[in-house]
């Protein structure tokens, strides 16, 4: 397994280049199930997510062929599948997302349940019912979600707790249904706004995306179509906290600074300088990190994909701070870690009080989850001597390159592979 390795103490200084959102592509992804014509998507970025999303979209019978510096054309080749194998679905839950789209089209799916993961239990009720309100009949057996629907046809449906690939399943199903479907409640993320324009641009009728409800009338086909993903708004904050923790100024570029408004006003209160254009920020730490508590909720609000950076900021601020964690119960996995390092954090719940200011020195610590990796990452760069982090395939899953992206700001870190 690889290891991340970082000598702490450098700032960071220079330009760095934002990749394509993977929680925007792998559902893009999915919506390429909905259409015969060939879907060409840009700005991909080269995460594990999305390779592993190639593999199940293969075993359905759509081949992703990449060209280019970052695009994918992803087209039928005549055989299709309707199940999403276990194996498949268990290293990326975004699986679940195939659902809509394989039921709407041929009217049959057989795709894994998830499962729970590391951050919380997860369950998928909601895409359950939604789509049993669009008319399928569906069971649960040996793991499996078993729908089928000989037409979806068009409903009203309210989610009872926002979520995020829920209504991207939702969404995608209702395009292909008879008649009118109303969404009510949904996530407002700019991921499910792209997405609703790639299906737009495919031929759907949408209305509504990015607004809590969403109107689709249904069609009888969509065609292919040509997109270019949005910029990953997880990865910009990941690296605002990056030149912000080492008391250093970076450019970002290639990025939505609009759909990051909760991070960086958060980041401002902070007392780190940021200046945005439309697709670049500019990052600048002088003096000392204030203390500001979060807490994490649907957007656009702060994101719980950038709690546990933030957390690692925290620990190098004036004073005490507070972070809740509202969206996933058990998102603290990294505060052990953290804590290995010299952090000061007492957690009760889904509550965490950070004491800012201890020193952190570098020591061997573990990746639990993505983002987890991520905030590790961050407390090396600060922290005295030398921090190895393991189990790194956690970190590659959903940021491409993270070690030559920090390396070019001028990290001390390297990858050793074993
Ligand atoms: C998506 C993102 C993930 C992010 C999360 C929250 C993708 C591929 N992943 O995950 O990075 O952390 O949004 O912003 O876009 N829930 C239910 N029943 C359901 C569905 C969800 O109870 O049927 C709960 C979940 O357990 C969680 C909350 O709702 O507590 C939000 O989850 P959801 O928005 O669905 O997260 P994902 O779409 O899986």
């Amino acid at each position: 397994m690889d290891k991340i390795i970082i000598q702490g103490g450098r700032r960071l200084a220079g330009t760095v280049e934002i990749s394509g959102a993977k929680n925007a592509v792998l559902p893009g992804f999915a919506a390429s199930l909905l259409t015969e014509e060939e879907v060409h998507l840009h700005n991909i970025p080269k995460v594990r997510d999305v390779n592993t999303f190639c593999h199940l979209l293969a075993s359905l019978g759509v081949m992703p062929e990449t060209y280019g510096k970052n695009s994918c054309r992803l087209k039928h080749d005549g055989k299709t599948s309707f199940e999403a194998d276990y194996n498949l679905v268990k290293t990326i839950r975004a699986s679940i997302l195939v659902l809509g789209p394989l039921l709407s089209r041929y009217g049959h799916a057989r795709v894994s349940l998830p499962g729970g993961c590391a951050i919380g239990a997860r369950p998928v009720d909601m895409h359950i019912e939604g789509l049993k309100r669009l008319g399928a009949a569906i069971t649960i057996d040996h793991g499996y979600i078993e729908a089928k629907a000989k037409r979806l046809r068009g409903a009203e449906y309210s989610f009872n707790k926002t979520t995020v690939t829920g209504t991207e399943n939702l969404l995608m199903a209702a395009t292909l249904a008879k008649g009118r479907t109303t969404l009510k409640n949904c996530a407002v993320e700019p991921e499910i706004v792209d997405l609703a324009e790639l299906l737009i641009s495919m031929g759907a009728k949408i209305k509504g995306q990015g607004t809590t409800t969403i109107i689709i009338d249904g069609v009888e086909a969509l065609k292919g179509a040509d997109h270019t993903v949005i910029p990953d708004r997880i990865e910009t904050g990941t690296f605002m906290i990056a030149a912000a923790i080492t008391g250093g100024g970076i450019t970002l570029r290639h990025c939505l600074p609009e759909t990051l408004t909760a991070v960086i006003d958060k980041l401002r209160e902070t007392g780190i300088e940021i200046i945005t254009e439309e697709d670049s920020i500019e990052v600048k730490m002088n003096g000392s990190i204030c203390p500001a508590d979060v807490e994490t909720l649907p957007y656009p609000a702060f994101p719980t994909d950038m709690q546990a950076q933030y957390m690692a900021l925290m620990t190098r601020s004036n004073g005490v701070s507070v972070i809740k964690e509202n969206i996933f119960e058990n998102r603290f996995m990294h505060i052990a870690e953290l804590k290995r390092m010299g952090a000061s954090i007492e957690v009760s719940g889904r509550t965490a009080v950070i004491k800012g200011g201890t020193s952190l020195s570098g020591a061997r610590v573990m990746a639990t989850d993505l983002r987890a990796s991520a905030s590790l990452i961050l407390a090396g760069l600060v922290a005295e001597g030398e921090t190895v982090v393991d189990r790194i395939y956690h970190i590659d899953r959903g940021y491409e390159g993270i070690e030559k992206k920090l390396g070019l700001l001028g990290a001390r870190i390297e990858r050793v592979k074993s």
